[in-house]
């Protein structure tokens, strides 16, 4: 028997040899295609938001590389039950015959991943998930109509091979008509349009509220047609390709560069890959790193990388270039919430750009919008009582509720907040502290953009920022800064409410007040009241003027610091030409 049992157990056990029979590679189209939620693409609300999100994202950077001021057309129709066709037509570049297989049927394919540069996409997966996405739900491959102004345009099909992760093309003719842009119309089944706040409705309003130069038209499938017309016409300028900045680079980073420069020394290569690298520079580290910067940079130790990180670390450089990055601008954000929250009072603030680990520079643009239409409609709060709440002055419209707008490179997030930095950043500032005791219920719109060469999504769907140091403390600076604004405006209202209540308390009792004085001292009761009246407006206006002095305090100090700002901005940037 327990020989029996042995030989069994010896059965069980199996060879490497054995095992490795089950070996095989995959291609990246293979992976995604079991692991679309990692792209965003899961749930049936989410993935059409996505879908949508992918491919105006993508219309916008196009156009922003080629200098076109976008005309965008987005169009969903129903064709069954879940069953859906998009349609996203844009007036850029286009794309030409030998790369529009690539772009739209190649995963980890495009122009952007390679290249440090502030733009919406950057992994080469948007595009290519969708159309993975549309084959696999649908059995259909994606219609493209392409034109560059330079050929005639064509029109074609674009499905994936999963196993080679290539494209497969099929059905192209060339058109005889004018076109000149990308137009991409996508078959998907198990999605669903609602209108809610997750929806593409929503999704293209925020997207025109950080994009005011875009023009973009929205056909829903009820056929009812929404258009987003642009409020600013001039294009944005063209971000810039840039360089890692030496403060925030990695060990690792260092080698892997190295790796890949055509530079044969390691001092030229510290010149040309990274940012504000000067002769100066050079020499400081050449006097303190114990080999010799003539040395090969590809045989670079991971000792020597380490040496080079520590002396970055020790010394000064200049901030890194703000050149590359694009922030929407004061001006804008200003123009484009007036405009489409109509807000009572709005404060806009923009940060000086950072770094964070890595050497990416980043750049925080807060803007809080405060009553009129900010915030979103809040039906349970719309029964409460309006004027009092716990005794106390309430001077926000109980029947709004607070909207956080978060934005990375100006597309907007409305996936994932609980995971996200600029989520985490608002939850974590005491905002009593800015006379808003009810966060949750405030008549806010919050807006966030934040802007980088590389955006740290926590994932491939691209919907939450990770919460770095650096970024956590600049979103909370600018938070602060925008709310101790609002904060000022508020304590003026609520004063202002205040005021008048007294006032009118007081000239609610002066009639009484003048009848008992008359029976106690025989006084004329008119000359009474009037004089009474005099009384309460000499309180009043010494109130007032006590509160002005305050306020001339609060002005005089911000002019200081603005002063102060605009110095320290004029000493970096002349450091910069030098
Ligand atoms: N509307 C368009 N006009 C011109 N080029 C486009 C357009 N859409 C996509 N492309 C090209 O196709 C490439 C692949 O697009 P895709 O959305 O897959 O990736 P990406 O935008 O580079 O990065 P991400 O995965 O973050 O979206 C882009 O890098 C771009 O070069
Ligand atoms: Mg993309």
């Amino acid at each position: 028997m327990a020989e029996k049992q042995k030989a069994s157990a010896i059965e069980k056990v199996i060879s490497a040899e054995e095992i490795s029979k089950e070996f095989k590679e995959h291609s990246v189209a293979e992976f995604f295609k079991k692991n679309m939620q990692m792209l965003g693409l899961t749930g049936k609300i989410k993935t059409l938001t996505t879908i949508v999100h992918e491919y105006v994202t993508n219309s916008l950077d196009a156009c922003e590389e080629a200098r076109i001021l976008p005309d965008i057309e987005v169009q969903i129709e129903e064709l069954g039950d879940g069953y859906y066709e998009i349609t996203v037509k844009d007036n850029g570049p286009g794309l030409t015959k030998e790369t529009v297989g690539k772009a739209l049927g190649q995963l980890l394919a495009g122009t952007k991943f390679h290249r440090m540069m502030q733009m919406r996409g950057q992994q080469g997966i948007g595009a290519s998930g969708c159309t993975m996405l549309s084959q696999i739900t649908t059995g259909k491959p994606v219609k493209v109509i392409t034109g560059t102004g330079k050929n005639k345009p064509m029109s074609l099909e674009i499905s994936i091979d999963p196993k080679i992760n290539q494209p497969k093309i099929s059905n192209l003719v060339e058109l005889n008509k004018e076109f000149k842009g990308l137009a991409v119309k996508a078959r998907f089944k198990g999605v669903k349009y609602v209108k809610s706040e997750q929806a593409p409705l929503e999704y293209l309003r925020r997207t025109a509220i950080a994009n005011p130069h875009a023009k973009i038209k929205f056909i829903a499938p009820d056929k009812s047609t929404t258009n987003f017309d642009r409020s600013a016409k001039d294009i944005p300028s063209k971000p810039v390709e840039m360089k890692p900045h030496p403060k925030g680079v990695t060990v690792d980073e260092i080698i892997s560069l190295s790796r890949y420069t055509d530079s044969r020394q390691t001092s030229s290569f510290l010149k040309t890959e990274f940012d504000r690298m000067g002769d100066k520079a050079l020499e400081e580290i050449r006097k303190n790193v114990s080999f010799d910067l003539r040395k090969d940079p590809k045989q670079l130790s991971w000792d020597e990388a380490e040496e080079i990180v520590k002396m970055f670390k020790k010394m000064n450089f200049i901030a890194p270039r703000t050149d590359g990055l694009r922030p929407i601008g004061e001006d804008r954000i200003n123009k484009s919430l007036q405009s489409i929250v109509q807000p009572e009072y709005l404060s806009v603030v923009t940060r000086r750009p950072q770094v964070y680990s890595g050497g990416f520079p980043f750049q925080v643009e807060v803007s809080i919008a405060f009553g009129g239409n900010a915030g979103r409609g809040n039906e349970e709060q719309n029964q409460k009582t309006k004027e009092q709440e716990g005794g106390e002055t309430n001077v926000f419209e109980p029947e709004r509720k607070i909207e956080v707008m978060r934005f990375a490179n100006r597309a907007p997030l409305l996936f994932d907040s609980g995971g996200c930095a600029i989520t985490k950043a608002v939850q974590s500032i005491d905002w009593k502290r800015y006379g808003i005791k009810d966060l949750e219920n405030a008549p806010l719109t919050i807006f966030v953009n934040l802007i980088s060469v590389h955006i740290p999504y926590t994932s491939a769907g691209k919907q939450a920022i990770s919460d770095e140091e650096e970024i956590m403390e600049e979103l909370r600076l600018a938070l602060m800064d925008s709310g101790r604004k609002t904060g000022i405006y508020i304590s003026g209202k609520k004063r202002e409410q205040e005021k008048q209540m007294k006032r009118e308390i007081f000239y609610k009792y002066i009639p009484e007040i003048a009848f008992a004085l008359n029976k106690l001292t025989k006084e004329n009761e008119g000359k009474l009241r009037k004089n009474l009246e005099k009384l309460v407006l000499e309180k009043l206006r010494l109130e007032e003027e006590a509160e002005e002095k305050v306020k001339e305090e609060i002005e005089e100090t911000m002019e200081k610091t603005k002063k102060n700002e605009k110095k320290r901005k004029k000493k970096t940037e002349a450091e910069e030409e030098n």
